[in-house]
């Protein structure tokens, strides 16, 4: 059963690729860049760590005014532990929609406004009445070429979501308010980096790339005065070298294991992650099947175009030593509390691993900790 949703995505990636997928340090390209794409990392690098002012189109409202301020450690690309970016929607019951509260500013609430908003008497964004509210730390963008480069009949194929075979996991796809096969975001809102690099600089840091593009505070036109720049604030070249940047961020290696006795730890707790039925979500290579899933009431808050609120996006877990605060939402830094936190589809995997012995535990724990 489980074997048949990982063949899927594992025969894709042998496909593009040889051997597993290329690796590196967190932050770095992919290995084997030629001169003309390492140079237009490097450039896009440079733009994801620059600061921008509101005289360059920052704001009026926005979360931050870097990409790497939220996509920080142990790398430009990376995460932190303390920055939250907050969502608010609103789920209606009778007809089983989300309402992405846009009019009033919902998609993403807004903490900072530049000193031209303030002096017209706006802070920071408000939550909507009524909303829910979810609060998400940035995820790693470590690998994410990889994830682009998995065909959406791959994606399509691990679905199940009638769960038809019986396993208590129904994964379903994410579909982008246009109906596209969707890959990227915690609610899977977002179809290629591309889409998701344009709505970061638009949300975040309140930057326009298209004439089309409108600044919004709370949902609405911002006060008279308060955005004098002409709209696109940044240019098509901007957007494309972030996308390439990110793009070409290598996916982080795996740790060497220190000794014959920590190798094997790694692998009786590999063993034990195909056993009690962690892949049958976080397939290996990836460990993501890239499909959304109902955990349960303890990790819902907001909903998506196709998301559900207790459904999320498989969490990435490429990197994970990297990282100290985990579930979407950060509220953790301890590991096992993560998956004693599944619910839902992830019941029955949370109970087989929360009933093995201590020590098959740890093993489990030691292997997510050499990722
Ligand atoms: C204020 C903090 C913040 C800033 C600034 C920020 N991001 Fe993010 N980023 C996030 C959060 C939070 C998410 C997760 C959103 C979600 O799960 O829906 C995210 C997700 C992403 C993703 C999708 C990752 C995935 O796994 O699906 C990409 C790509 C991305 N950001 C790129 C950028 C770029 C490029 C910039 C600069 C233009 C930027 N971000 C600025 C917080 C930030
Ligand atoms: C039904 C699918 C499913 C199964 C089975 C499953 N997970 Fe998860 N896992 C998820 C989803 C979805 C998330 C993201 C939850 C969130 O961000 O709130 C997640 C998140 C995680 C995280 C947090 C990663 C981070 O960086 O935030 C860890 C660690 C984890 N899972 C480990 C496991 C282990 C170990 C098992 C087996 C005992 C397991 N999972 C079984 C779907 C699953």
């Amino acid at each position: 059963v489980v074997r048949r949703r990982v063949g899927a995505l594992l025969l894709v990636l042998v496909a593009c690729a040889p051997d597993l997928p290329p690796t590196a340090n967190p932050g770095e390209p992919l290995p084997g860049l030629d001169s003309t794409d390492l140079a237009r990392f490097q450039a896009g690098q440079a733009l994801f760590d620059k600061v921008y002012s509101p005289e360059e189109g920052l704001g009026p409202a926005f979360n931050e005014n870097q990409c790497s301020a939220c996509h920080t450690s142990p790398a430009s690309g990376g995460t932190t532990g303390f920055e939250r970016v907050v969502k608010a929607t609103r789920w209606d019951s009778t007809t089983s929609t989300c309402d992405p509260l846009t009019a009033q500013g919902g998609a993403n609430v807004r903490t900072q406004a530049t000193p031209r908003l303030r002096a017209r008497g706006v802070e920071r964004e408000t939550v909507p009445k009524d909303a829910s509210v979810g609060r998400f730390i940035p995820p790693f963008l470590f690998g994410l070429g990889l994830v682009e480069a998995i065909t959406d009949d791959a994606i399509l194929a691990a679905q199940d979501s009638a769960d038809a075979n019986g396993d208590g996991i129904s994964g379903r796809v994410g579909r982008t308010a246009d109906g596209r096969v969707a890959r990227f975001g915690r609610k899977l809102e977002f179809a290629t980096i591309r889409d998701f690099v344009e709505t970061a600089l638009l949300l975040e840091m309140g930057l326009t790339s298209r004439e089309t593009h409108r600044e919004t505070v709370n949902g609405r036109p911002p006060p008279r005065g308060a955005d004098p720049m002409p709209e696109p604030e940044v240019g098509e070249g901007t957007v494309a070298l972030l996308t390439e940047f990110v793009r070409l961020l290598a996916a982080p290696a795996p740790a060497v294991a220190r000794s014959a006795a920590h190798a094997d730890t790694i692998a009786r707790g590999r063993l034990l992650f195909f056993e009690v039925g962690c892949v049958a979500c976080h397939t290996p290579s990836l460990y993501s099947d890239l499909l959304l899933h109902d955990m349960g009431p303890a990790l819902a808050d907001v909903c998506g175009p196709a998301a559900a609120s207790s459904e999320v996006r498989t969490e990435l877990l490429m990197g994970l030593r990297h990282r100290d605060r985990f579930l979407h939402d950060g509220r953790t830094g301890d590991l096992r509390e993560a998956i004693l936190t599944h619910g839902g589809e992830g019941e029955a995997a949370r109970t087989a691993f929360a009933r093995l012995p201590f020590l098959g535990q740890e093993y489990l724990l030691a292997f997510l900790k050499s990722l």
